[in-house]
């Protein structure tokens, strides 16, 4: 996507107000108003998102009209729970357009998304083990769901836990890609999406090198799939992990997808009901994939809000959405570099970047700045946001993050500018 001319992004700008507005309507909690008077701003999207009534209402019928285990029972309801249970995986396969719906699991969130996958590569046989002679390429700018897993798999198995560094801008620095990914590479595990510099990473590049090499790719699209269309198939990755709450699904459901053969081959990682084909005292037998992957009850009534998420995102487009949120990003990113000692930390632009921005306010803490906006009813995230390298990488301790989605407004922006002059005022 480009930047645009003042004129051009005027016009866009009317069209995202509108936009924003319409799709406000269907969110109860953004129509709060906190201490007293201040109109609710949400800008801690990449955080988690706000919950449409649709979302919210299917949640509730379930509830009220379903509930029960699924896969165990022949009556009714057990029937309706599965059917919906099932169903929601039908609506994450298409919506991620994967091969088969049989490669979607269903998990808690992206971190056991990814510790699933860290650990089936450290209890797999070979070519796929993960040992001592073997090395695992993470990238500086990961959430920390995306390094501890490595880290603790490396300490487990003698394993080489190597990085991407990042530059100056933000970007992954791919100067010394030969030498990070070599035949010794069992897997390259990136964010496509930097949830605190809103990076857009360069996935071709690091696929190529990875499948010249014989390694495996595993994407954390968190900041990715509720912001943007995400084709499994293009992205040539084997493994994607993104979590439910942050596309306006509930908490409490995350998603791996992985390639059919892989998940045939690798070993299950947490034992129980469900799981298994038989169980005998002396050894049990594993169901094929994705039920290998999901032992005991799953989140039955998570997987049917996330179904009634991804419906909602599937009406309004996910082009529509991503055009949307580039504006947004197009206008905050320029009226953020016009107020008083801001850095921006990551790119300023809002080219190969997401809806998250990260910036210090001269030598005033995150804290405070946070602190200081949400008396005025602008919720943002501060601190390290799980992304502590990334904090060391440029030297500071924390930032302040404002992050938009598809019911964000130019208005949004707008208050935000206000808030952080109001902020510098106060602390002189
Ligand atoms: N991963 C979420 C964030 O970046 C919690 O804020």
């Amino acid at each position: 996507m480009t930047t645009h001319p003042d004129s051009a992004l005027a016009g866009l700008l009317a069209e995202a107000q509108e936009f924003g507005e319409t799709i406000r309507k269907d969110f109860p909690i953004l129509q709060r108003v906190l201490h007293d008077d201040k109109p609710l701003v949400y800008l801690d999207n990449a955080a988690t998102s706000q919950k449409p009534q649709q979302v919210l209402d299917a949640l509730n019928g379930y509830y009220e009209r379903h509930n029960a285990n699924v896969h165990r029972g022949v009556h009714v309801l057990a029937e309706e729970a599965t059917a919906l249970y099932e169903g929601a995986r039908d609506k994450v396969a298409a919506f991620i357009n994967a091969p088969s719906r049989d490669e979607v699991i269903f998990t808690k969130n992206a971190s056991e998304s990814l510790n699933l996958v860290a650990n089936m590569l450290g209890w797999a046989d070979e070519p796929y083990r993960v040992d001592a002679d073997a090395e695992v390429v993470i990238t500086e700018m990961e959430h920390h769901s995306n390094i501890v897993p490595w880290q603790l798999l490396s300490q487990r198995t003698g394993a080489k836990l190597k990085w991407f560094g990042l530059t100056d801008e933000g970007r992954l620095d791919l100067s010394n890609i030969n030498e990070l990914i070599t035949e010794k590479t069992k897997i390259v595990s990136f964010t496509l999406v930097s949830n605190l510099m809103g990076t857009v990473n360069p996935v071709e590049a690091i696929v190529r090198r990875a499948q010249d090499v014989g390694a495996l790719v595993l994407i954390d699209a968190s900041q990715a799939v509720p912001h943007m269309v995400l084709d499994v198939q293009e992205l040539g990755a084997d493994f994607v992990a993104f979590t439910g709450h942050k596309m306006l699904g509930p908490t409490g459901i995350g998603v791996l997808w992985g390639r059919q053969e892989l998940l045939e081959d690798l070993p299950p990682f947490l034992g129980g009901g469900e799981m298994i084909e038989t169980v005998t005292m002396g050894a049990s037998t594993y169901a094929p994939a994705p039920h290998k992957f999901e032992a005991g009850t799953p989140p039955i009534a998570q997987a049917v809000g996330l179904g009634a998420a991804i419906d909602y995102l599937s009406a309004i487009g996910m082009d529509r959405i991503a055009a949307h949120e580039h504006t947004l990003t197009e206008y905050a990113v320029r009226r953020l570099l016009e107020v008083p000692d801001l850095r921006i930390i990551g790119p300023r632009t809002a080219v190969d970047r997401g809806a998250a921005i990260s910036f210090v306010l001269g030598d005033i803490h995150p804290h405070d700045v946070g602190q200081v906006l949400d008396e005025q009813g602008i919720a943002v995230r501060v601190g390290h946001h799980c992304a502590r390298p990334v904090c060391l990488r440029y030297g500071i301790p924390a930032t302040t993050r404002a992050s938009f989605y598809l019911y964000s407004t130019p208005a949004d922006v707008d208050a935000l500018i206000d808030g952080l002059h109001h902020v510098r005022n106060f602390f002189g």
